[in-house]
């Protein structure tokens, strides 16, 4: 991973599709003067996505591209990440797969946020299978993407015990509170290595 260069953070672009509330945890920690990262960029793939109010609130720079067509999409997000010297890509609640092309063009420099304790529930619903599966654990994990759904390399995972009578509500928001924690605790990991 590319070191700390003197004072400068590293230029970063948060990518979503829904709330945002990771993109905020990742701006607060963005600010903060041990945060090796500056968020420079939001990109969304629906211009629906509420976490893109932050964009206003933070005066962060924020581009809609809408993925009907997903090798265009990526080439114009390609050009814009380039244009603003984007050094590290956050994934954060970005419901696309991307293409092995764009992965490969960021290897090493992309990350995901996922609800769950990867290997396991790697996709969508993952709290209902968990509980469907009689877990006495879930919890959240941040990783590398690769060309693999949810299955690069874990870099920082936390546990949340599942209680009787937990719902997927119930867990998802637990869950979220500790992604909100975990993150920028992924983020220090990556560049203190
Ligand atoms: C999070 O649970 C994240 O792990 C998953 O989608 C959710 C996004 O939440 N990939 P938010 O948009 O950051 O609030």
């Amino acid at each position: 991973m590319a070191q700390l260069n003197g004072f400068k953070k590293i230029k970063t672009a948060v990518f979503i599709s829904g709330n945002g509330s990771n993109l905020k945890s990742l701006i607060n920690f963005s600010k903060k003067k041990i945060s090796p990262i500056s968020i420079n960029l939001i990109i969304s793939d629906n211009s629906n996505s509420k976490g893109l109010k932050y964009g206003k609130i933070y005066k962060i720079k924020k581009k809609i591209f809408h993925f009907k067509d997903k090798k265009l999409a990526e080439n114009k997000i390609l050009k814009e990440l380039k244009k603003d010297n984007i050094d590290l890509i956050c994934f954060a609640g970005f419901m696309r797969i991307v293409s092995q092309n764009f992965i490969q063009k960021y290897r090493g420099k992309i990350l995901n946020i996922h609800p769950s304790l990867l290997p396991k529930f790697k996709g969508l619903n993952t709290h209902e299978r968990a509980i469907k599966n009689k877990e006495k654990y879930s919890g959240c994990t941040v990783h590398f993407v690769n060309s693999k759904l949810d299955s690069g390399k874990i870099i920082i995972q936390k546990k949340v015990r599942i209680k009787k009578n937990e719902t997927s509500k119930t867990l998802a928001k637990k869950i979220l509170a500790q992604e909100h924690k975990i993150y920028p605790k992924a983020v220090l990991k990556i560049f203190s290595l």
